[in-house]
């Protein structure tokens, strides 16, 4: 790790390296419709995931997600990003970006199915899930996939900072985007 680098640096970094988990949630707002993931069907009287989880928002928002960080590594590679600010070696730094992309979806359809489970229906507050669902599971996939990386990047010494500042920007990011998404007419409500 670069000893150089402070706390802003770190988080600021740390934010940038989490764009492939962040873009997907807004991405599947604006791809989203069609067949729901559960297909309308129903698990002890309750929608398993419900219509807010649909195909076309799932694939649609990993897959700008995965390409967002497909970006990220192309500039990486002609900038000469330092360490703390790129996914590292091909072909795993693939990996982490898919990591990222499908584990921010599947994050979001873990939450559903839990509010669900809770009785919560379909775009129904969940304060903590509703903002975190999708790092939650990115970060899991991540870890499991490459755990070294994570650590490197989110937890080790000043990266921790990265970590931190994610808890607290994620929520402000999330409100934004989805006034933002609300005025435009995408969301029925500004959460
Ligand atoms: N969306 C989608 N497919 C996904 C995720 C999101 O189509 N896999 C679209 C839906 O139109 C959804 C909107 O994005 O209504 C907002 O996403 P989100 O807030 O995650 O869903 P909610 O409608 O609030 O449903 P839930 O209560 O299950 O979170
Ligand atoms: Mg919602």
């Amino acid at each position: 790790m670069p000893p150089k680098m402070t706390p802003v640096e770190a988080a600021l970094a740390g934010l940038w390296l989490m764009l492939p988990a962040l873009v997907p949630n807004s991405a599947a707002v604006l791809l989203g419709g069609g067949r729901p993931i559960d297909f309308g069907r129903s698990w002890r009287g309750r929608r398993i995931l419900g219509d807010g989880k649909t195909w076309r928002g799932f694939t649609g928002g990993a897959g700008c997600g995965i390409i967002v960080g497909l970006v990220q590594i192309a500039a990486a590679d002609l900038g000469s990003f330092g360490e703390m600010w790129a996914f590292g070696e091909w072909p795993s730094a693939l990996t982490i970006v898919v990591c990222l992309g499908l584990g921010s979806m599947l994050g979001d359809s873990m939450g559903s199915f839990i509010k669900r489970r809770l009785g919560v229906g379909r775009g129904k507050r969940a304060p903590g899930l509703d903002q975190y669902n999708f790092v939650i599971g990115a970060v899991v996939l991540v870890a499991i996939f490459n755990y070294n990386w994570f650590q490197t990047h989110y937890i080790e010494g000043v990266a921790i900072w990265s970590l931190v500042a994610l808890l607290v920007v994620v929520p402000a990011l999330h409100r934004g985007i989805n006034v933002i998404g609300y005025r435009l007419g995408r969301k029925d409500v500004p959460w």
